[in-house]
Order: structure tokens, then sequence, then C-alpha cells
């Protein structure tokens, strides 16, 4: 079994370390998903970012139960699905994510999306707090926050959220924001981290990958890794899962960090959170 001691880790403004390079498992099949995993734990991944709205979650911890190694090894990060937003529906929500789970615990818990205009996220955030109060859960963030999502939070409740989850990637730098969570100790994590795969084909993009001889995916991860934002690539094909997760053994230069990010054009692949209020049926 590999290790994954060349993972880093970031300290979250609770404390709690989360490693920096983990496993996503948006749209993998509930059915595959425990194989999945179990090949990226194999692979030496220990951080795995799931969510209720997956419906992949019971695969996950099955995986993680499989493994023989032990749970504290791992760090384990699920959402609040978008239906469950009413306060005592999202404390019940989140009884079901830990039965699904059946880890014991769950490491970081996320609200999904804010949903303007369905409940106030301010009064859903309130019932996280006493979720984390509880002890089941060692952080609790959000997802697809915008400032002024956030300057509510900061301004209303009292815990701090630990971490932002966003769209970022290579067309969507997501500079401002980024520098807003860190000026309020928010760790960022870039969700589509190679943006489901529409950025591995840009030019500059592969002229640094055929310089210093890796992958157009392993250059985008590790323009993430050194700009110090959180990543979990999704993958079900073993060399990508593997390929993914060899980013410790080269470095791209400042240079290269800054043709990146200079192909920013604020792209996103996925909805603007203030516009999107997706309820599950
Ligand atoms: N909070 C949110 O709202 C939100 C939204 C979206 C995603 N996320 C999280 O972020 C994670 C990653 O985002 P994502 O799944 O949308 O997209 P992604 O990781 O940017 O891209 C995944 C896609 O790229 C392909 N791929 C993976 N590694 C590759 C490689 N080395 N070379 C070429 N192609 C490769 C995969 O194909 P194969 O699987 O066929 O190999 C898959 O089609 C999710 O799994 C989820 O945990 C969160």
């Amino acid at each position: 079994m590999a290790a994954d001691s060349a993972v880093p880790t970031i300290t979250l403004n609770n404390g709690v370390e989360i490693p920096q390079l983990g496993f996503g498992v948006f749209q993998i099949p509930p059915e595959q998903t425990k194989d999945a995993t179990l090949d990226a734990i194999q692979a030496g991944y220990r951080h795995i970012d799931t969510a209720e709205m997956y419906g992949n979650e019971q695969g996950v911890g099955e995986a993680v139960r499989a493994s023989g190694i032990d749970r504290d090894e791992f760090f384990v990060t699920s959402k609040l699905n978008n239906g469950f937003h009413d306060p005592a529906d999202a404390l019940a929500a989140f009884e079901v994510t830990l039965g699904t789970l059946d880890i014991g615990h769950v490491d970081l818990f996320l609200m999904h999306w804010p949903l303007p205009g369905v409940l106030d996220y301010v009064e859903t955030w309130k019932a996280m707090e006493k979720m984390y109060e509880g002890g089941k859960v060692r952080a609790i963030g959000v997802s697809n926050f915008k400032q002024h999502h956030l300057n509510r939070l900061l301004a209303e409740t009292t815990v701090i959220p630990a971490v932002n989850q966003i769209e970022i990637h290579p067309y969507l730098a997501q500079d401002d924001m980024r520098a807003y969570d860190t000026e309020h100790e928010i760790a960022t994590e870039a969700w589509s981290p190679i943006a489901q795969g529409l950025v591995l084909t840009d030019p500059v993009v592969e002229r640094i990958a055929r310089r210093v001889e890796r992958s157009a995916a392993q250059v985008v991860l590790r323009w993430h890794l050194q700009r110090g934002d959180i990543v979990f690539p999704k993958s079900v094909t073993s060399s990508r899962i593997r390929e993914n997760f060899a980013l410790f053994d080269f470095e791209l230069s400042d240079a290269d960090v800054s043709d990146i990010s200079a192909l920013d054009k604020g792209q996103r692949t996925g909805p603007d959170p203030d516009v999107f209020n997706y309820i599950p049926s």
C-alpha cells in the first residue's frame, strides 16, 4: 500500500489538518464507487470528497471500512443536499449522512450551495453550527459561496467556515474569491480542477506539459497545489487515478504558474451560485 506521506496538509482555521490532494467522486455511479475509491486508497489517497447529492456516500464508507487502514488516517468530506436547508431537515440529513457513510464521524461537512431565494442560508448555517457542537464532524464549511454570502455568515453567525469549495481551474482562476477566503482564514477548495478535461488541450498547458515531461492533467493539478488550494480530481480510470496522485516529484516555475493563471477568462462549467436554486426531487 502506497503511503500518502508526500501529500502536504493544510491547517484549517480550527486546527484540523486536511490533505491538500484528495479523490473526488462526483458522477461515479453508486455501484462503482466502492471499487473506484478502494483503487484510489491503494494509490495513496486518504482524502475523499463526496456528497449526499452524488448518491454514493455508501460506497465511500464501504471502501474506507474495507481498506484495512485506520479510520483516523482518512479525511472524508460530505455535503448537505439542497432539499434540506430548513434547520430541522439539515440536522436530520446530517444524521442520515453519518449512517450512510458508517465510518463514525465526518471530517468536513459543507453546505453544498447557498440557494438564494429558497431558504435563508444563514439559518441553515446556524443548524450546521449545532452539528459542529455535537462533535460528530471535525469541521464545517460552505461550497459555492460568493463574498456577499460569506459577508452575512461572518456578520450574523459564530463559527467561521473552515473551507469554501468553489469551481476553480485555469479558465476560472477566482483570484478575488481566493484572496477574500485567505483574508478571512477560510481555506479554498477547487472543484472541477481540470474543468472535467476542458483545459487539458489548451496550448499553454500542452506547451508546459511537454517541457516538464508530465501530462496536462498533472500540470494543471500542480498549478492548483502551488497556488495553495485544495484539490480532489475525479477519475474512474485506474491509470488516471495514479497519474493524478503523482504530483510531488516535479515543480512548475513561477512563470509557468503565471502563464496558466493568465488563461483565466471567467468561464464557468457549472452554474452561477447567485441563480442556482436546484432542489433534487
Ligand atoms: N461543490 C460542488 O458544487 C462541486 C461541483 C463539482 C465537483 N465537485 C467535487 O470536485 C471533484 C472533481 O470535479 P469533477 O469531478 O467535476 O471534475 P474533474 O476532476 O475536473 O474532471 C473529471 C473528468 O476528467 C477526467 N480525468 C480525470 N483525470 C484525468 C486525466 N489525468 N487525464 C484526462 N482526463 C482525466 C475524468 O474521466 P474518467 O473518470 O473517465 O477517468 C472525468 O471525466 C468532484 O468529483 C467533486 O468531489 C464539487
